[in-house]
């Protein structure tokens, strides 16, 4: 009989600790411990995030082995995630990663946190099949710290067509939450209000940003104006208006992202179309993507288990890259800015 091949996933380039099991391209755990610790400072504190992960990944790593069902012995390669995210975070999971792997004499492999977040479309379910994009497709990459068009031509094959030149996607969602003094991080929020709100309620202003780049920093300006503005006028104008402002603020964004992948696709021709990272979560993205298809477009939205950060998604890369043979060396260090 053929042996299976068994990844180990470590994620840990934020403030999730997360280890998950994939053999032979089917998930058999992804278990995510958060870090409550963030919450009283209103965003991640890097220092206490490193100290969170070195606390948790033991625990995490035996539970997502066991909840597999499998042994240490089964495991054929660990992934892990090199880049980009805080420095200390990484360093906890690349020196993990190091020591397993020296322990038990299996490779190592290094992964792109956002090459996972786009592989989360081929993740196996344990027992079912799903939707898997064709090639070449194109992936809008949404979360708290990146916003990309990418162009996919195979697993492991991608080219940015464009990206944001100030705030992620998921930061204009964080941090208009924040001037509605909503806590960190903000954008599922705004996405609950939102659902019982008017998004043509008020109008902000739109970026100007040539090619399939995108801006979210002027969208932030205009939202602290108009807030502070309507404040002067009636204190309790948040509080009165709530869903109406979310969904205003989440229609702002989100049209910024759909106009600049219509436009992706009419350049390109291309009409595989997915979305994938935390921000993809969105009920409201989620539901603008899915009507590209009455324009001829067929269109890939992750499970949100696989949105949001997890490992399952770096273990996927890994399953592909042992495929393929494209191991790291033991002199492999974490990077905290890493293109795709
Ligand atoms: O991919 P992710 O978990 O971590 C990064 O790699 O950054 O993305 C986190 C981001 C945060 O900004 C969070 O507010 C946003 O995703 N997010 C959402 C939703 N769920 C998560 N934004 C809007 N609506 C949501 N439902
Ligand atoms: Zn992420």
């Amino acid at each position: 009989m053929i042996k299976p091949i068994t990844i180990l996933g470590i994620e840990s380039s934020c403030d999730d600790t997360a280890a998950a099991i994939i053999q032979d391209g089917r998930v058999l755990s992804n278990v995510i411990a958060n870090q409550k610790v963030h919450e009283q400072y209103g965003g991640v504190v890097p220092e206490l995030a490193s100290r969170a992960h070195q606390q948790n990944i033991v625990p995490v790593v035996d539970q997502a082995i066991a909840q597999a069902e499998i042994t240490k012995e089964d495991i054929s390669a660990i992934a892990f995630t090199k880049g980009p995210g805080l420095f200390g975070s990484l360093l906890v999971g690349v020196s993990f990663a190091k020591s397993f792997a020296l322990g038990r004499s299996i490779p190592i492999i290094d992964v792109n946190h956002m090459q996972g977040h786009i592989l989360a479309h081929f993740i196996k379910e344990k027992n079912g099949s799903n939707n898997i994009p064709n090639f070449p497709f194109l992936c809008l990459t949404v979360s708290g710290g990146h916003t990309q068009i990418i162009k996919i031509t195979n697993q492991l094959e991608f080219e940015l067509l464009g990206e944001t030149i100030d705030d992620a996607a998921g930061e204009a969602f964080d941090k208009s939450a924040k001037i509605l003094g909503l806590p960190y991080p903000g954008g599922p929020l705004i996405d609950k209000f939102a659902k019982e709100g008017n998004p043509k309620a008020f109008t902000f202003g739109k970026p100007k940003v040539g090619g399939l780049n995108f801006s979210f920093s002027g969208l932030k300006t205009s939202i602290l104006y108009f807030i502070q503005k309507q404040e002067k006028k009636n204190p309790n104008f948040i509080e009165k208006n709530l869903a109406d402002i979310c969904a205003s603020i989440q229609y702002a964004i989100i049209t910024i992202l759909i106009e600049k992948i219509e436009q992706a696709i009419q350049e390109t021709g291309i009409k595989e179309v997915a979305i994938a990272g935390g921000v993809s979560a969105n009920s409201g993205l989620r539901k603008a993507l899915l009507s590209l298809e009455e324009k001829g477009c067929k269109t890939y939205i992750p499970p949100f288990a696989y949105c949001t950060d997890n490992a399952a998604m770096i273990a996927i890369v890994g399953y592909y890259k042992y495929l393929r043979g494209e191991f790291s060396k033991q002199d492999i260090t974490a990077q905290a800015r890493l293109h795709i």
